[in-house]
């Protein structure tokens, strides 16, 4: 229904994203964190992408603060406004796939039909979905950018967590808990995970 661009056709790069993946040495996968604000999902992607950048690997990065100072920043946070942010920050994250990157996608993308259609932009196997599992009361008490207070004083309304929704993934590829684990323990697992599913050699 949004269709408005007719008459256009894909344009395919000369180069394929199979030969940069030879070239790369790893596979092209979007790494698609969800979770709660101040679940840590930032921390985990940022550390994990370092990790990557020093195994040579292409990257980028997509967070959602920052999509939101730009690409997004005509959108706030009704249901309507955060399904049209993930979707283009989905388009985005496809884009980045097509030239080989291993793309870490940080959103709280709290609804499941938005983060299924991130998902079916992808070949299977290439999105993969990690929850970034946090108890709600301990990022209360984190609150690192003092969010949750205001919310909870009532200055911040459709807040993830006060008043807003977050569905919990129901499968997905990995799932991290932030409040048990260490960050370093955790970016070793998931690239143990990368690498027993073919992603990373
Ligand atoms: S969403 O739901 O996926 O569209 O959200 P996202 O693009 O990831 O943006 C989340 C960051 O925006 C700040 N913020 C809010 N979050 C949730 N609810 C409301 N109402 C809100 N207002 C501002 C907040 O800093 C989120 O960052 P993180 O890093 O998740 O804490």
């Amino acid at each position: 229904a949004r269709q408005k661009s007719t008459n256009v056709v894909w344009e395919s790069t000369a180069i394929t994203r199979e030969q940069r993946e030879r070239r790369n040495g790893h596979r092209a996968a979007v790494l698609w964190f969800t979770g709660l604000s101040g679940s840590g999902k930032s921390t985990v992607a940022r550390k994990l992408e370092q990790r990557l950048y020093a195994m040579g690997c292409q990257t980028m990065y997509l967070d959602g603060d920052n999509v939101r100072h730009g690409l997004n920043g005509d959108l706030g946070f009704s249901p309507e406004d955060r399904k049209e942010n993930i979707r283009r920050v989905a388009e985005v994250a496809r884009l980045s796939f097509e030239h080989g990157n291993l793309t870490l996608c940080t959103f709280i993308s709290p609804y499941r039909a938005d983060r299924d259609f991130a998902r079916s932009l992808l070949p299977h196997g290439r999105f993969v979905e990690i929850y970034v599992k946090c108890d709600l009361e301990v990022c209360k008490r984190r609150d690192p950018k003092g969010l949750y207070a205001r919310a909870l004083r009532g200055e911040i309304p459709e807040f993830t967590g006060v008043s807003s929704p977050y569905e919990e993934p129901e499968s997905p590829e990995i799932v991290v808990e932030t409040d048990v684990q260490s960050v370093d323990d955790i970016v070793n697992y998931i690239v143990e995970e990368l690498t027993r599913r073919g992603i990373l050699e």
